[in-house]
């Protein structure tokens, strides 16, 4: 496992919602409307920067030790690329490709576009409209069912916490593969680690909230991918799935984000806005005890809440799934 010692002054916002509610789709029995979820994903892909640069450096490598410098990926996917956090890391990584951000909400495309013109990449990087499994509105019908209509090739195919969100994540995976040029690299961010962020007695109501948060998390997951249209249940063995899809040389390799107490004020924002997630529903998911003990920590005022204690970290990884064409 990689650990990651975050830049001191790096934003710290992360990403995984830990105890997080399932994502789901707009048109897909939502869990969340991702098309407002833009700010909230931005701060958590922006704590989780220092990771995805790691991981931007593996592929790198992985390309090189097969005779393709960065300067040879011409074109590259960010499937489900949200407010394109990534997708400019991408650009910034690659320099001589034309980076394609991918997504069904359009007010996350507008803002990656946003961001990608702020940064001096609006000339490398494009957006694309486009619903997973079946691709981008008005493509040629005869693509359909074969691979992501519309999308094209690509010598990377990159996606982050995206295809548990189609329902059936080895026929996309078996699409995406299709998009890759010979010798391509296709890099799927999928599971890791929950989130750790507090002692496991922190002082406040039964130890052992974490723990109770991440099976919460786990059910509601389970839930939303029982909701979504076609959703068929396969072993999650991503790199099983990319090795059935024809593509060689699967690997995984896991990349830890450890920022430890204490915390700065985006690691706070970030566990601030990744626990209000379960705010809402904490009477039903968590019980009275446990939703008492959230609104204390999520209680900008309260001394033993997530903005002022002393003892909340962030302590999470990610694994990377990676294979070739
Ligand atoms: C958890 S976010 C991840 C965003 C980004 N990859 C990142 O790492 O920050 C999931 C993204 O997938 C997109 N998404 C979910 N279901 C989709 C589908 N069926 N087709 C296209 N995009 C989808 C959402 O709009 C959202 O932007």
């Amino acid at each position: 496992m990689t650990q990651v010692h975050p830049h001191p002054h790096a934003r710290q916002p992360g990403d995984q919602p830990p105890a997080g509610q399932p994502h789901g789709h707009a048109h897909h029995h939502a869990d969340l409307d991702w098309a407002t979820e833009g700010p909230r994903l931005v701060r958590e892909a922006e704590v989780y920067q220092p990771v995805t640069e790691q991981v931007l450096d593996w592929l790198r490598d992985q390309l090189a030790a097969t005779g393709r410098q960065p300067g040879a990926v011409r074109r590259v996917l960010d499937i489900g690329s949200g407010p394109g956090v990534a997708t400019c890391l991408l650009a910034e990584a690659f320099p001589e490709a034309e980076v394609v951000a991918v997504d069904a909400a359009q007010p996350l495309l507008d803002l990656t576009a946003e961001r990608a013109a702020r940064r001096g990449l609006g000339g490398r990087v494009s957006t694309l409209l486009a619903d997973l499994p079946d691709g981008v509105a008005g493509a040629g019908p005869e693509e359909a069912g074969r691979v992501v209509a519309g999308i094209g090739e690509a010598d990377l195919v990159w996606s982050r916490k995206v295809l548990h969100h189609v329902g059936d994540q080895g026929d996309i995976v078996r699409r995406l593969a299709r998009a890759l040029r010979p010798g391509g690299l296709m890099a799927l961010t999928e599971g890791g680690l929950p989130l750790r962020f507090l002692p496991r007695d922190f002082g406040l109501g039964r130890p052992g909230l974490q723990a109770r948060l991440t099976t919460a998390t786990e059910d509601r997951f389970d839930g939303m991918r029982a909701g979504l249209p076609g959703s068929t249940r396969v072993v999650e063995d991503w790199a099983g799935l990319l090795t059935e899809a024809g593509l060689r040389e699967a690997a995984s390799r896991s990349f830890l984000l450890d920022l430890p107490a204490p915390l700065g004020a985006d690691g706070r924002a970030y566990l601030a806005s990744a626990l209000s997630r379960f705010q809402e529903h904490a009477p039903e998911l968590l019980g009275v005890e446990d939703a008492a003990v959230l609104d204390q920590l999520l209680d900008p005022e309260n001394p033993e809440g997530i903005a002022r204690r002393p003892d909340a970290f962030v302590l999470t990884a990610e694994t990377v799934h990676t294979a070739r064409a």
